[in-house]
């Protein structure tokens, strides 16, 4: 006994916290050890296998199990997905593979990543003279390389060093300060994203003219031939005792056309898309202390709530849902869709679509007339934008939704910096990067309502359905709920209508 409280002393002293099954096992020579590699048993056992062990996989049932949504079923044999509902078409939507990840398909996942983006920005008239990182000492004025961030650090002198890389190595590239223009850009530049630059080269080092994004074309405003009305929705947070049932309750009223005045009601008559962006529940153990705000504390409860103010919403409007941060899916992008034992309740209702965290969908197809598409994404990478882009930080930050969701579009990714997000590896097809470009734009997360347009795109983040929880006050989150962001398909003309009075 002893002998066990000497060894956690000793370690305990040298900044080691050890489990109770290490201290059980642990012999007196640990205490002189230098170099220590501590293992719990389990993952003993499991070196000792024969064969690899995927410990990416161990790590995700492991945190799956402890949020209680290890081994979730498949809701294909309680209820199939229906392939299409009338008017919708999903063009993007990911379901979990049963292929174990591994260090090798995060290296395919960033090599297709690149040539995705290169792709974009490959035979842009601003990238004059291209050439890889390898050859460009061959030719070094007047040359341009298309490169992924890998590094970005300012130089004594003020100026912004980045380190590029392409496949064939890695190129320094500063961007001078005296350069306003220039050096507003290279400001908000991120690590691992791809862009163009053109500049000369002098002493293995290029100096920058000008910084090429893969952006979105700018084209004609897509208007349907027809008077069809979009509403958007995110962050419901059902199960929360900030849930806003009573504002729920009119806008469910509203689009059974019981209230709001004429011109409301015309709108409720032709509503025929609902996209509602993630954090459909409040969920369980998202955050620290959240038990004690939760009104239901069965995850599968809170769906079913939801579900049950759903089924008020007429049949003729399609609801397409996809998850976010607080639904019972993993955290890893992309979300699966919410087709699982927690939320069958929701699956199973007829006009309901549910797709994946990011997904595309095209809406409002008619004769001669291609419909939109939509992109959903919850918006868990913005957080991370918001703290670390000057222009958005320095601008508004979370009141500036229209802000980071232009610098994503521009970037046509929606983690372009790996660590803004948690990301599980979609080898064939990174499932973050844009494509299509969106005529609609549709993102939650930060529970504030604003309707902007970038070229032809239009930028909505939705309105939330929860008044202020404490986890919000610290994260200094200042939310705008009830709000619902509504857009006249024929004209492209937006308005919010308040529920929140
Ligand atoms: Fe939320
Ligand atoms: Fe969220």
């Amino acid at each position: 006994m002893n002998d066990k409280k000497e060894n956690v002393a000793a370690l305990l002293k040298k900044g080691i916290l050890v489990s109770p099954d290490f201290v059980d096992e642990a012999n007196s020579s640990i205490q002189s050890s230098e170099d220590l590699l501590v293992l719990s048993r389990e993952s003993r056992q499991l070196l000792s296998r024969p064969g690899s062990v995927n410990w990416m996989e161990i790590e995700k049932v492991r945190a799956m199990h402890e949020r209680g949504m290890a081994d979730l079923p498949s809701l294909d044999d309680i209820a199939p997905a229906p392939a299409k509902l009338a008017g919708v078409e999903i063009i993007n939507s990911y379901e979990i593979t049963n292929q174990k990840t591994n260090v090798s398909h995060f290296t395919a996942y960033f090599s297709r990543r690149f040539h995705l983006l290169e792709s974009l920005l490959r035979g842009r008239p601003e990238l004059k003279n291209l050439t890889s990182v390898m050859r460009i000492g061959s030719s070094p004025s007047n040359v341009s390389i298309i490169g992924l961030v890998q590094d970005k650090i300012e130089t004594k002198n003020k100026n912004i060093m980045l380190t590029v890389e392409d496949p064939t190595g890695q190129q320094r590239v500063i961007l001078s300060r005296n350069r306003a223009d220039l050096y507003r850009e290279a400001r908000d530049i991120v690590t691992d994203e791809v862009i163009g630059i053109s500049g000369s080269c002098r002493d293995g080092v290029m100096f920058a003219n000008a910084v090429v994004f893969p952006d979105i074309p700018s084209v004609d405003l897509k208007k349907s031939p027809e008077e069809e009305y979009l509403a958007c929705m995110s962050d419901l947070h059902f199960g929360s005792k900030k849930f806003m049932a009573d504002e729920f309750n009119r806008f469910i009223s509203w689009t059974n056309m019981e209230s709001g005045n004429a011109k409301q009601k015309r709108m409720a008559e032709k509503l025929k898309y609902i996209l509602i962006a993630g954090d459909v529940v409040d969920g369980i153990g998202v955050y620290a202390d959240q038990f004690s705000e939760l009104s239901i504390t069965d995850l599968k409860k809170q769906y079913d709530a939801c579900a049950r103010a759903l089924s008020e919403i007429p049949e003729r409007i399609t609801i397409i849902i996809s998850p976010g941060n607080h639904d019972a899916v993993r955290m890893a992008e992309p979300q699966p869709p919410l087709r699982n034992a927690f939320t069958e309740s929701l699956a199973k209702l007829k006009n309901v679509l549910l797709v994946s965290n990011p997904a595309a969908v095209r809406i409002g197809a008619k004769e001669n007339f291609p419909g939109f598409n939509c992109l959903l994404y919850h918006g868990y990478s913005f957080d991370h934008y918001v703290a670390n882009v000057d222009s958005i930080r320095l601008n508004g930050g979370y009141d500036r939704a229209d802000l980071i969701m232009n610098f994503l579009l521009k970037r046509r990714h929606l983690a372009p910096a790996h660590t803004s997000t948690l990301i599980s590896p979609t080898p064939e097809n990174d499932a973050l990067f844009i494509d299509p470009v969106p005529d609609f734009f549709v993102a939650g997360h930060i529970h504030r309502t604003s309707i902007s347009n970038y070229k032809a795109t239009t930028l909505v983040n939705s309105s939330c359905w929860q008044s202020m929880t404490s986890f919000q006050e610290r994260l200094g989150h200042n939310p705008q709920p009830a709000r619902l962001p509504v857009i006249n398909l024929k004209t492209r003309d937006a308005s919010i209508i308040n529920f929140n009075k």
